[in-house]
């Protein structure tokens, strides 16, 4: 899934070719396969496939206030509402994105910008839905809107790679020059999609490179109209494309949620990831 991650790119443009049955086979194939897998948090989620028609049953075409185009289908799903799951959201539900990306499709990372009760009326008052994602084929040409969003988002852009990723005992970013696996591994976090392009997640690395810690540098007020942890969703998309990165190098590590020694001022601890012990 690296060469997805490369290749990922938010699509707010759709074509206007409807999905052939074959289409949507494979991409109901696709979340089907995620039924039952947990997340880091031990949360596991049921994905739903959803065509984008007022002609399809009961089904409801589906708001997107015209900030996305020609939307064919859409996936989705609903998550308890506490930060651990919802960052099993984030995890799981970008690995079915990278995996569409895989097949070819588009697709966009959605927070916000959809009207919820069209997605699902009734949830229980301990759930929500944290996203959902159009898939399709982008157009030719990308709107005037899909283009206003990711040029006020920055959204070719990256925060500085020094300032996501730094050594845990000192104050030093992290160097370029290190073994170019683990760099690569960073630069893999560091191309992840989030909210508004805000790359809340911060890495902090052992000397050795043995252990790797995960945080959150919130955005101060972000989010708060939407009523849900929607960076927790951020934190999940970095833990997949880290996971991603070790798997890509056969690099075998542990989740470990540590209780003590981990906790910083200003920075929320998420998880570390420990070298196993080999014989
Ligand atoms: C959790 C999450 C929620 C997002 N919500 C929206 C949204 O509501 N509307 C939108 O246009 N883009 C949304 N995006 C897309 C981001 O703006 C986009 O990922 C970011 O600008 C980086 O661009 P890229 O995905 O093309 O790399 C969301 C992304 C994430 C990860």
């Amino acid at each position: 899934m690296r060469k997805a991650i490369l290749e990922r790119v938010s699509t707010r443009t759709f074509g206007k070719e409807v999905l052939s049955k074959k289409q949507i086979d494979e991409i109901k194939a696709v979340i089907d396969k995620y039924k039952g897998i947990k997340g880091p948090f031990g949360n596991s989620f049921e994905f739903t496939f959803n065509l984008n028609s007022n002609n399809e049953g009961k089904k409801q075409k589906i708001g997107f206030y015209g900030m996305i185009k020609n939307v064919p289908a859409y996936i989705g799903g609903v998550s308890l509402d506490t930060r651990n799951s919802i960052i099993d959201f984030g995890y799981l539900f970008e690995k079915v994105i990278l995996e569409l990306t895989t097949l070819g499709y588009d697709t966009c990372w959605l927070g916000g910008s959809f009207r919820r009760s069209t997605y699902r009326k009734k949830l229980a008052p301990n759930e929500v839905i944290p996203a959902i994602c159009p898939v399709g084929h982008r157009a030719d040409q990308r709107s005037f809107l899909d283009k206003r969003i990711r040029s006020a988002a920055q959204s070719h852009k990256r925060l500085p790679f020094g300032t996501l990723f730094q050594y845990f005992d000192e104050e030093k970013e992290l160097e370029e020059t290190t073994d170019s696996r683990f760099i690569d591994i960073m630069h893999l976090i560091q191309r992840g999609p989030s909210a508004s392009n805000k790359q809340p997640w911060r890495f902090f690395v052992a000397e050795k490179h043995d252990v790797i810690y995960a945080y959150l540098e919130r955005t101060e007020g972000y989010g708060i109209a939407l009523g849900y942890d929607i960076q927790a969703l951020d934190a999940g998309i970095a833990l997949a494309h880290l996971e991603i990165g070790l798997e890509n190098y056969d690099f075998k590590f542990d989740r470990e949620e540590e209780t003590k020694g981990v906790f910083f001022d200003g920075l929320e601890y998420i998880m570390t990831y420990k070298r196993a012990i080999t014989e």
